[in-house]
């Protein structure tokens, strides 16, 4: 038998109603907040995902599923969805659009990581990045938006916040950083010896014993942000608790991708329901347009895992909602099926979900499948039923039997 690639997961039958839920929830978000949708390819080109995700990041480095195609290419499979979403947004000229852009997308992503619960080599986000905003009121909004995503599903987690600053003062900052660190560097993890050269922020996210004790007295970017940044952070956090939104900031918060400048943000399991801790992440990356072609443009967006939304609510004890509702399962007592298909099509043209017997089943053991595939109504078609022209249904829920006419189903069932 061949099993399934590690890292990866069936979605079975009788758990995809939560994907069809997880849609639905996007579905609503995209009417009430106006988004667009966008697909890009599951591919790009290596080179994308260099400039766009950053050198310095675990993604690039150790995750990417790379491989050269048949005309000598060297392709990525998606680690995310961000990198591809700012490549058409360029490609395609969306900037002539009406600015805001507000888009999103639901795609599986690739990272050759070491499996965990919640960590797979095949994970999908809900994304949504929004091209031409720079204002506190459009951050609150996103982060509203995402808040809203995980109310739908009866879950309030925190989602922890923190300030880049613009180029100037996270200039400084790196500079104060180095400083800081440069003494402690023997002390320090391999990787976080070269993020000293190559990206000292990301040391700050080191979760090596060593390394974190050293971050514990690290200065903190809030001491080193401008007053704009200073004002449109309090700003935001002012927008933030007026709308309820479940933050807390957190100046120590640094995100394992290159591309973010200003604010940032993840979405945390505060109650360790999930062995990973990040059900979602974002930020704003004013830089990532022009530094991948395009025109100076500021985007903020964020990713949410599904595959760990739906383990967090699994081990929450939090039911999903379901839209598998198998209406009625008609049963025949006759030889000649014919009738038995039209009624069937009768129901189903108008709207009844209507399943109906396909084999040679005795009618007590049509009932008994029909119990087992959750049928709400059996519907007997025989003999008896067509002369006279009266069929009965029976509900199974209630146990509960009714005598209708032919003309009466349709209204019946869709109560
Ligand atoms: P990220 O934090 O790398 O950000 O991923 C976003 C979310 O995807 C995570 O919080 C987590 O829920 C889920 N995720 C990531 N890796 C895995 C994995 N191996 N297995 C299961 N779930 C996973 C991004 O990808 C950015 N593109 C987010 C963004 C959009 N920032 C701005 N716009």
């Amino acid at each position: 038998m061949i099993n399934i690639p590690k890292g990866t997961k069936d979605v079975l039958p009788s758990e995809s109603y939560k994907w069809h839920e997880v849609e639905r929830v996007v579905r609503d978000l995209k009417h009430r907040y106006n988004l667009h949708e966008i697909k890009t390819p599951m591919f790009e080109h290596t080179e994308l995902f260099i400039r766009g995700v950053g050198k310095s990041t675990d993604i690039v480095n150790k995750e990417m599923y790379t491989f050269v195609d048949k005309g000598n290419r060297s392709i990525t499979l998606k680690p995310e969805g961000t990198a591809g979403v700012a490549r058409s947004f360029i490609e395609n000229s969306l900037y002539n659009e009406p600015l805001p852009l507000k888009l999103y997308y639901i795609t599986p992503c690739f990272r050759y990581e070491r499996p965990q619960a919640g960590r797979l080599r095949q994970h999908t986000q809900f994304g949504s990045e929004w091209f031409g905003v720079d204002s506190p009121e459009a951050d609150a909004e996103i982060l509203m938006m995402a808040s809203d995503f995980y109310r739908s599903f009866g879950i309030n987690p925190t989602v922890l916040i923190n300030n880049l600053g613009c180029a100037e003062c996270r200039k400084k900052y790196v500079e104060t950083l180095k400083e800081y660190f440069k003494p402690h560097i023997g002390d320090m993890c391999p990787d976080c010896g070269k993020r000293f050269e190559t990206n000292p922020l990301r040391i700050l996210d080191c979760k090596v014993d060593e390394c974190k004790a050293i971050n514990k007295n690290a200065p903190k970017i809030t001491d080193y942000l401008c007053d704009d940044c200073n004002s449109r952070f309090n700003k935001l956090k002012k927008l933030l608790k007026n709308a309820n939104v479940n933050y807390k900031f957190e100046p120590m918060l640094v995100r394992g991708l290159d591309y973010y400048t200003n604010l940032i943000f993840e979405f945390i399991d505060e109650d360790k329901k999930l062995g990973q801790n990040a059900l979602g992440g974002g930020g704003r990356y004013n830089n990532l347009v022009e530094e991948l072609g395009g025109k100076p443009m500021p985007v903020i967006g964020f990713g949410i895992g599904i595959e760990r939304l739906l383990i967090y609510l699994e081990n929450k004890g939090i039911e999903v909602n379901s839209d598998e509702h198998l209406n009625v399962y008609v049963a025949n007592a006759c030889e000649d099926l014919t009738p038995v298909i039209e009624i069937t099509k009768m129901l189903r043209d108008n709207g009844v979900s209507a399943e109906m017997n396909l084999t040679d089943r005795s009618l007590k053991a049509q009932f008994k499948y029909a119990d087992k595939i959750k049928a709400e109504n059996v519907l007997v078609v025989g003999d008896d039923e067509l002369k006279s022209g009266k069929f009965t249904i029976k509900n199974l829920k209630e146990s509960k039997q009714t005598t209708l006419t032919k003309n009466e189903l349709v209204k019946y069932f869709k109560g």
